[in-house]
């Protein structure tokens, strides 16, 4: 049995050990999770980088979300569990780039035994942060226009997916060509590459419509072109900055046509939400992915021992999906 550890903050492959000598002991509130899947995300090299919302406590375990079969349940948890797959809901408790785990029952939802255990190991962070984004904000109606950068990131796929089956519309920026083509293809409604005029390109294929929602990932000048499609008091919702920079709206926009910036981090979500709706969005949302309505790319999977091939592979400019760890 192995499991990945933080020894300390900052470069993740410098501080990185694979350990062996895992304590499994169950106490009486926990479950033994036999992981099959785990994702490797950008806020797993934040976290390691201390550049995240949270900061890590090292020794640290890594993985901050995956799914499982439950091996073993303690003395209170419900015995029905064993054999069950759960979703490891996204904590800083435990870690998940792990072949067993032992995880507090509160952080786990039982959820379908069908499916792919890749996309289902997927569905605690980016499809729950594209739920909220989808949901939060603004009452969508179906018909109503949604606009985003990072089209193509894990995020971006799942914004597409969720607002086609809620009968929504989505306008999505990305930076290649070849990611526009793949999201097209997958059934997004309108997709436009970065480049020249693109405030004026995105107006030509919206028509008459406006965005009643723009998402910005990358903190770039893409979403104020998406907030210059607005409608007049829009929503601009910022989920994260991969250029470091903070939101590009235009003063006039901000000012003259009274746009909103709002934020969101799903973590204040998961702290705050009840059991019966983390529950019931885990699953809903499991049940999507295990019907393959909403999915990610997925370019490669790698056992935990070669996590230095993994790390890499997920750092790599222009990868064409997720990287994650699946037990052999
Ligand atoms: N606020 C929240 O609660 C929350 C939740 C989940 C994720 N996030 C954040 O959302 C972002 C996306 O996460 P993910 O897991 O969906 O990512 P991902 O699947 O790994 O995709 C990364 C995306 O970033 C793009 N990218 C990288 N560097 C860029 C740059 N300098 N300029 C423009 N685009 C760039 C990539 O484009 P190419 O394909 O062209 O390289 C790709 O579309 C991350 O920053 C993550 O931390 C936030």
């Amino acid at each position: 049995m192995s499991k990945l550890i933080l020894k300390a903050i900052g470069d993740i492959d410098a501080n990185v050990a694979l350990i062996n000598d895992l304590d499994l002991t169950v106490g009486p509130d926990e479950v033994l999770v036999s992981i099959e899947a785990a994702p490797i995300n950008p806020v797993d090299f934040m976290l390691a980088a201390g550049t995240y919302g949270y900061r890590a406590q090292v020794p640290f375990a890594l993985g901050s979300e995956g799914v499982g079969r439950v091996v073993e349940a303690g003395a209170s948890v419900d015995a029905s569990l064993v054999g069950r797959r759960v979703l490891i809901v996204p904590n800083y408790e435990q870690g998940t780039w792990s072949d067993q785990v032992v995880v507090a029952a509160r952080n786990v939802v039982p959820v379908t035994d069908d499916g792919d255990p890749l996309q289902l190991a997927m569905v605690g962070i980016n499809p729950l942060t594209a739920h909220l984004a989808l949901t939060r904000y603004v009452d969508l109606k179906p018909g109503d226009w949604v606009g985003q950068n990072l089209g193509n990131s894990g995020v971006g796929q799942y914004v597409i997916a969720l607002a086609r089956h809620a009968g929504l519309k989505t306008l999505s920026v990305v930076r290649r060509e070849e990611a526009a083509e793949k999201l097209r293809a997958a059934g997004a409604d309108l997709v436009l590459v970065d480049g020249n005029d693109l405030g004026g390109r995105i107006a030509a294929a919206l028509g008459e419509n406006k965005l009643r929602l723009v998402l910005d990932g990358t903190g770039d000048a893409t979403a104020g072109a998406l907030a210059q499609a607005a409608e007049f008091e829009g929503t601009v919702v910022s989920y994260s900055s991969v250029t470091g920079q903070p939101v590009q709206v235009g003063l006039g926009d901000s000012i003259y046509r009274q746009l909103s910036l709002r934020g969101l981090w799903m973590v204040n979500w998961l702290q705050n939400a009840s059991r019966e709706e983390l529950e019931k969005t885990y699953v809903e949302l499991a049940e999507l992915a295990a019907k393959a309505v909403v999915r990610a790319d997925v370019e490669a999977t790698y056992p935990l021992t070669d996590f230095r091939k993994a790390f890499e592979h997920a750092r790599q400019q222009g990868r064409t999906g997720k990287v994650l760890f699946k037990q052999q």
